[in-house]
């Protein structure tokens, strides 16, 4: 039988304190790049491989997100009145894009007890985990290549990204073995954000995961780590180490990622998408390049 995905899950319960005091009433996920909440390009990405079936994993301020997956019956009619598609069609993208889902975390404890969350909806078949802090240019299907790793491995996959060895501490750092395929390594060892100077590596874990089933077991035994959370990437570890369900792959992402995670990141992204938009490119280019040269 050929291998198939469909679900996604969507973790979006973390406090989001890094952007405080933006995300006091709003998920992070709901933050706009550009002109759209991060969530959605993450919502597009999963469509995009294949996966219309989202599960997203909500806070105590899930209304926003729930609202912006939904009709906005008002919204619609005013611009249908004034003949505005264009608007219109912006406002029902987001309502017909994927069958969205929501479960409550509870708490936020931790990524790991978020992804745990999603075990009745997911059942006993490979699902994908989504992050909205990386967002992935379509132009580069990471997804889409994980999920091939998935089905050619059996195992889970996360995606890995080399990045500067003065940032590992920020991250999921992963210890690999080569395999026959340029972009493909074997998980052997992993460590949630290590103190600077101590990473294994450069390969950081960036947000896309494609997981076997079994993972759930293995959360529910997973004992609080780093910052007192239930670590997703202590979990993946078990199944690296005790060789679960196939192990742990890593896909080597060397496409364009935008980083949205924290302040200065965020910031980037929106540049960094703003200047290729057909809309706004044009104009946005030379008023930076223009306050570029005044700065010192
Ligand atoms: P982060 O580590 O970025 O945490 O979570 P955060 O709480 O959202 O943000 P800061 O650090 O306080 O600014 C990574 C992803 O995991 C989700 C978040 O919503 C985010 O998408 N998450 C995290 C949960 O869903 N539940 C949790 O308990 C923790």
């Amino acid at each position: 039988m050929a291998f198939t995905i469909t679900k996604a899950v969507i973790p979006a319960a973390g406090l989001g304190t890094r952007f405080l005091p933006a995300t006091k009433a709003m998920p992070k996920e709901m933050l706009p790049v550009v002109d759209k909440p991060a969530i959605q390009y993450v919502v597009e990405e999963a469509v995009a491989a294949g996966l219309t079936d989202v599960l997203m994993i909500t806070g105590r301020n899930k209304g926003a997100l729930e609202n912006h997956f939904d009709s906005m019956p008002e919204l619609e009619a005013t611009l249908e009145e004034k003949g505005d598609t264009d608007r219109l069609d912006k406002v029902s993208y987001s309502t017909d894009l994927a069958d969205v889902h929501y479960v409550r975390q509870g708490a936020p404890l931790g990524l790991g007890h978020a992804v745990l969350r999603a075990q009745m909806h997911v059942g006993h078949e490979p699902f994908a985990v989504l992050l909205g802090d990386d967002l992935i240019d379509p132009r580069d299907p990471l997804l889409t290549r994980m999920i091939e790793v998935a089905g050619e491995t059996g195992a889970s996959v996360v995606a890995l990204l080399e990045v500067d060895p003065s940032t590992t501490h920020l991250y999921g750092v992963a210890t690999i073995e080569a395999t026959d395929e340029a972009d493909v390594v074997r998980v052997v060892d992993l460590v949630e954000k290590p103190a600077q100077g101590t990473a294994p590596s450069n390969y950081a874990i960036i947000g896309r995961y494609v997981l076997q089933p079994e993972i759930f077991d293995v959360l529910q035994n997973t004992e609080p780590g780093k910052g007192g959370e239930i670590q997703l990437t202590d979990a993946m570890l078990t199944l690296a180490k005790e060789n679960i369900a196939g192990g742990m792959y890593g896909v080597v992402f060397r496409g364009r990622r935008y980083d949205t995670g924290d302040r200065l990141d965020y910031i980037k992204a929106i540049v960094q998408l703003a200047v290729e938009r057909e809309d706004l490119g044009s104009e946005l280019r030379p008023w930076l390049k223009n306050f570029a040269s005044t700065l010192d």
